[in-house]
Formats: structure tokens, C-alpha cells, sequence
């Protein structure tokens, strides 16, 4: 059977964890959004979804409300942006870094929806199907909430994707065995799935395009990457005792000689409500 939500990732349910990965989780999602590839990613994403003054829009699954805030910059003083997340931590944090723009934070969840149809002009969704019990159900949710012509942007992660170089390759295998469904969510390759899930669900005028990320060293994949973050302690691992240590000292030593590299996609899909 498959696991209620809240039995997946730490992102699935942030309100159910433990005090001290619950502020490694808030402060990820800060860090995230300061780091160079994923603000790639949302550049990119920015472009597809052309967002515009005046629209209604929603971030679904908005975590700390910073791109709430730059799609509230966008749509003006005349338009207005939902933020929409599931935790009520992570919705605190949002308002506290209000910045006075037209974003309303509110704490619900984007497979059952609190708005009527055809309410808003644009969705954006980043980072937040991936930890869902049914993607296909939220994307029909966001639909419904979306009026006629307006457009759906999804932002997923591609852990399949997820290569390293530097460290050994059979430990880096034992350690994404053990990782896999843990750390990253069972729905492991949402990214490539969107743009099917989008054609599937009726939208036209789908365009998918996939950002492949570079991390260089250990710190910089750290914020995105949980399994090489040393922040993360060993008993968030459930992994044999000393592979979280071993795995970690080669991902150091890698980073000391230079030679450490990962690579993760993430996919940009875009669709408009026909
Ligand atoms: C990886 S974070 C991404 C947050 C934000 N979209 C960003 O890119 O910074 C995933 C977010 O989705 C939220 N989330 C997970 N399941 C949700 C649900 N069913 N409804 C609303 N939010 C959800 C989590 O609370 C978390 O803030």
C-alpha cells in the first residue's frame, strides 16, 4: 500500500518533524532559494510561465514565499499572489519575510483546494508534486482553480537524473539504494513525467525544458542534496551504521582534491488550460 503523505519525505510533512530537522528543512529552503542553479531554474521557469501585471496568480506549495514574492512583483499593486503551503511553520516564515507586496500567505493543501474554479490566471508549482500522494490529482486540483487560458507552471526534480563523480561509484550505488524513497520522495523521476502528466490532463500548447544543475563542490550540492549534507544527522540516515560516515568522508576528501561533482535535472513544464 502506499504511504499516507506524511510518510515520505521531510518535505511531505515539515509540521511532523523533529525540532532540529524541522529548522534544517527551513533553513534549506532558504538556502535553496539563494543558490545560483536553482535561481537558473527559476528564471527559466519565469520566461515560460510570463507571468503578467494585473493577473491573479498561485504559488501551490509556496514554502518560504520567496518566488511568491518576485510573481507579486511581477503582477503589480493591480494583481494579487495566493501563497499556498502545507505547513503552518513553513507559512509563518513565509509572512515573516512579508515584504509588503500584494501576497496572500495561507496554509492549506493543493490537492483540495480552499478557492473556487476558474479563479486565478496562472499557477506556479515548484518542487512540491514530487512529495504528493497523487500528482495527477493536484494537477487536476490546480486545473480546476485555473480559468480558461490561463497557465499551469510545473517545476519538478528528476532524481533518477542524480549522478556524482569523485566519490566511488559502488559506494555512491549502495548509498542512492538506501537514500532512494528516504530521502528522495518514491516518485523518484517526477521531472520527466510533467510534461505527459500535463498532455494527459488536456492542456495545450505544453512545452517541457529540462535544467540540468551543476554542483562543483560539497557545500554548494549540500543545500540541494541531502544525502551529501553532513548537517543532516545520522539518525534522519535509517542507513547500516558507518556508510552515512564513510560516504561523507569520500564526499570530502573529494571536495578537498577538487574533484567532487554532482548533477541533478530539473524540468520546466508549462501548459495552457484550453
Ligand atoms: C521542496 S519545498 C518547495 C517549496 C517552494 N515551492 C520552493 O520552491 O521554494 C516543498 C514544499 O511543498 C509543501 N507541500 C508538500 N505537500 C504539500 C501539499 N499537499 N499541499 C501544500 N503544500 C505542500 C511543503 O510544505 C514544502 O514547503
Amino acid at each position: 500500500m502506499e504511504p499516507a503523505q506524511k510518510d515520505r519525505t521531510p518535505f511531505s510533512d515539515i509540521d511532523g518533524l523533529s525540532a532540529q530537522m524541522s529548522e534544517i528543512v527551513l533553513d534549506a529552503l532558504t538556502e535553496m532559494g539563494r543558490h545560483p542553479e536553482i535561481q537558473r531554474v527559476r528564471r527559466v521557469a519565469l520566461e515560460m510561465l510570463r507571468p503578467m501585471t494585473g493577473q491573479r496568480l498561485l504559488d501551490a506549495g509556496s514554502g518560504s514565499g520567496e518566488v511568491a514574492r518576485v510573481l507579486a512583483a511581477r503582477v503589480g499593486a493591480d494583481g494579487e499572489v495566493l501563497a499556498v503551503d502545507h505547513s503552518s511553520a513553513v507559512t509563518a516564515a513565509a509572512v515573516d519575510r512579508h515584504d509588503g507586496s500584494n501576497v496572500r500567505y495561507l496554509t492549506g493543501d493543493v490537492a483540495a483546494l480552499d478557492m473556487p474554479g476558474d479563479s486565478v490566471d496562472g499557477v506556479w508549482c515548484e518542487r512540491v508534486l514530487q512529495h504528493v500522494d497523487d500528482a495527477d490529482r493536484t494537477i487536476g486540483e490546480l486545473l480546476r482553480v485555473t480559468r480558461p487560458g490561463g497557465r499551469i507552471c510545473l517545476v519538478d526534480t528528476d532524481w533518477g537524473s542524480l549522478a556524482f563523480d569523485g566519490m566511488p561509484g559502488g559506494l555512491g550505488a549502495v548509498v542512492m539504494a538506501h537514500v532512494t524513497g528516504h530521502f528522495t520522495p518514491r516518485q523518484f523521476d517526477m521531472g520527466r513525467t510533467l510534461r505527459r502528466r500535463l498532455v494527459g490532463a488536456g492542456l495545450r500548447d505544453v512545452v517541457a525544458t529540462p535544467v540540468t544543475c551543476l554542483f562543483a563542490s560539497p557545500a554548494s550540492a549540500a543545500v540541494v542534496l541531502p544525502m551529501v549534507n553532513p548537517r543532516v544527522p545520522a539518525d534522519a540516515w535509517a542507513t547500516p551504521p558507518g556508510l552515512r560516515d564513510e560516504w561523507l568522508a569520500c564526499v570530502d576528501a573529494a571536495g578537498q582534491s577538487g574533484t567532487f561533482l554532482a548533477v541533478l535535472t530539473i524540468w520546466v513544464v508549462v501548459g495552457t488550460k484550453a
